[in-house]
C-alpha cells in the first residue's frame, strides 16, 4: 500500500522492513481512543478556525462512522497499515476525500500515540482496579466466616504463634488496598495531556491544547513539548504496581500452593480451579495459583523491558518507544487474567479448620503465651522466657504438648504455675486475648474488615 508519508523518500519500503516497523497487530487495540481524540482535534481546529467549522464537522462525522463501524464489525483493521493512526486517517481520507487529509493538522503521530496510550491505560487502570476491588470483597467474605477460626501464624515457615484464617487473609487485603491506592496515584499522574506536542517542538498554528484536553478528560496538559511526547514514566509508574500487585498475588498463590499440598491440607481449592495429572490418579494440582506465581516473573520482565528500552534514547521520540505498548498491554492482559482466576477462587476455596486447629496445637505456639503467664506472676520477661524454654524442650522429649503436661512437672520449673496455667495457654484464649490493634482478636479481625469494606464502598 502507498506510505502516506511517502515525500522525501518513495515509500516504497521493503516488504520484510514493512513488517518488522509495523504496529497495527498490537495497537489496534487503541482504536476507540485514536478515533476520540481525532475527534477533539477536529473539534479544536474547528474551533480555531484552522479549519472551517462545517470541516470539522465533517471530519467528526466521518470520525464516529468509522467508529461505529468498527465496533459494529462492519469495517475490519487492514493489517497491512502501518499503525492504527494511519489506518483510521486513511479509511477517513477514503471515504471523505481531500478534506480527511486535514485532520492531521498541528499534529504528529508523536503526541498522537502518547494521547492513545495514556488514554487506554486511564480504562485499563479502572479495569482493573475494579476486579482487585472484587477480590478485596471475596477476601472480606471470606476472612469474615473465618474470624475464630484458629491456625498456627509463621516465621521462618516454622509455626511461631496463633492466629486466624481471617487475621491471615486480612493481611493480603492490606497489600491490596495500597495496591488499589498505587493504581489511582498513578492514574492522577496521567492526568497531562501531550496532544498539541506535536512532533516535538509544538506548531505554529493558533492552536488551543486545553480545549482539546478537556473535552478529552485531562485536567492538565504537558508542559513542555519535548518532554510530552518523551514521557513513558506513566507506563513505567503502572508496571511498577502491577509488579508489586503481582508479587502479592504470588506470595498468596505460595501460600495457597503450600495449603493445598497433603503435608498442610488448610485448605481445598475447588475442583473449578485445579487440574488433575494425566499418569497419577490422585493428584489435584493448584495449577490456576501455580500460573499466578509464573506469571508475576513475566509482569516484572515487562517492567524490565520498558526500562531498559527507555534508558538510553535521547529527546524526544525514537522508534524504540515503539515497543512500550506491546509490554504494557502484556502486563494489562495478565494482571486482568490473574484476577479474575483470583477472587472466584478465594470465594470458593474450603477451609479445613479442623487441620489448622490440629497443627495450631502441635506447634507450641502458645509458648510466648506460657512466658506472659510467668511474666503477669512478677517475673521478669527474660527469666521467663527461658524457663518456657526449658519446658517446650521436656515436652518435645517426652511426648508431651503445653495443654497435657501435668501441673506436677510446671511447678518443678517454677513454684509460680498453678491449675489456671491451662486456661492461659488455651488457643482461643490466646488469641482472644491479643487485643493490641491489628491483632487476631475477633474485634481486631473485625473492625480491619469494617475498615476494608469502608473502602470499597
Ligand atoms: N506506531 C508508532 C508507535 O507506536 C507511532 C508513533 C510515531 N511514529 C514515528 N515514526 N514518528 O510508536
Amino acid at each position: 500500500m502507498a506510505k502516506m508519508w511517502a515525500g522525501r523518500t518513495s515509500g516504497d519500503i521493503d516488504n520484510i522492513a514493512d513488517d518488522f516497523n509495523s504496529s497495527i497487530r498490537f495497537d489496534s487495540r487503541m482504536y476507540r481512543e485514536d478515533i476520540t481524540g481525532s475527534m477533539a482535534h477536529a473539534a479544536m481546529l474547528g474551533a480555531k478556525n484552522i479549519i472551517t467549522p462545517a470541516e470539522a464537522d465533517t471530519l467528526i462525522d466521518g470520525l464516529q462512522g468509522i467508529l461505529d463501524d468498527l465496533s459494529s464489525g462492519a469495517l475490519q483493521i487492514d493489517p497491512t497499515s502501518e499503525d492504527i493512526h494511519m489506518f483510521v486517517e486513511q479509511k477517513l481520507t477514503e471515504r471523505l476525500g481531500d478534506v480527511g487529509k486535514k485532520l492531521h493538522t498541528a499534529r504528529s503521530r508523536n503526541d498522537q500515540v502518547a494521547l492513545d496510550l495514556r488514554m487506554y491505560l486511564r480504562g485499563q487502570i479502572e479495569e482493573i482496579s475494579g476486579l482487585v476491588r472484587e477480590l478485596l470483597t471475596a477476601l472480606a467474605d471470606k476472612a469474615e466466616a473465618h474470624k475464630t477460626t484458629i491456625m498456627p501464624g509463621y516465621t521462618h515457615l516454622q509455626r511461631a504463634q496463633p492466629i486466624t484464617f481471617g487475621h491471615h487473609l486480612m493481611a493480603y487485603a492490606m497489600m491490596l488496598l495500597r495496591d488499589l491506592d498505587r493504581l489511582a496515584d498513578c492514574n492522577d499522574r496521567m492526568d497531562s495531556c501531550p496532544i498539541g506536542c506535536c512532533a516535538l517542538a509544538g506548531t505554529t498554528y493558533n492552536t488551543d491544547r486545553k480545549f482539546e484536553a478537556k473535552q478529552l478528560g485531562f485536567s492538565k496538559i504537558a508542559l513542555n513539548s519535548l518532554d510530552g511526547v518523551s514521557d513513558r514514566d506513566f507506563c513505567l509508574e503502572l508496571l511498577s504496581a502491577l509488579s508489586i500487585l503481582m508479587m502479592h498475588l504470588s506470595r498468596f498463590s505460595e501460600e495457597l500452593i503450600l495449603w493445598s499440598s497433603w503435608e498442610f491440607k488448610f485448605v481445598e481449592i475447588s475442583d473449578s480451579y485445579t487440574t488433575g495429572s494425566s499418569i497419577m490418579p490422585q493428584k489435584k494440582n493448584p495449577d490456576m495459583v501455580e500460573l499466578v506465581r509464573g506469571k508475576t516473573g513475566r509482569v516484572y520482565g515487562d517492567l524490565m523491558a520498558m526500562l531498559t528500552m527507555l534508558k538510553g534514547i535521547p529527546l524526544a521520540y525514537n522508534k524504540d518507544m515503539q515497543e512500550d505498548k506491546e509490554a504494557i498491554f502484556d502486563a494489562c492482559d495478565t494482571v486482568k487474567m490473574c484476577l479474575s482466576v483470583f477472587a472466584p477462587m478465594i470465594s470458593t476455596m474450603t477451609v479445613r479448620t479442623g487441620n489448622m486447629r490440629r497443627a495450631a496445637q502441635e506447634g507450641f505456639i502458645n509458648a510466648t503465651d506460657l512466658a506472659d503467664y510467668l511474666v503477669r506472676k512478677g517475673m521478669p520477661f527474660r527469666t521467663a522466657y527461658k524457663i518456657s524454654g526449658q519446658i517446650v524442650s521436656k515436652c518435645i522429649t517426652e511426648g508431651y504438648v503445653l495443654e497435657t503436661l501435668p501441673l506436677a512437672d510446671y511447678k518443678s520449673f517454677s513454684e509460680e504455675f498453678a491449675a489456671d496455667v491451662y486456661k492461659a495457654i488455651d488457643l482461643q484464649t490466646c488469641v482472644k486475648k491479643r487485643i493490641s490493634a491489628g491483632g487476631p482478636s475477633q474485634k481486631s479481625v473485625e473492625s480491619q474488615i469494617t475498615y476494608v469494606r469502608s473502602k470499597l464502598k
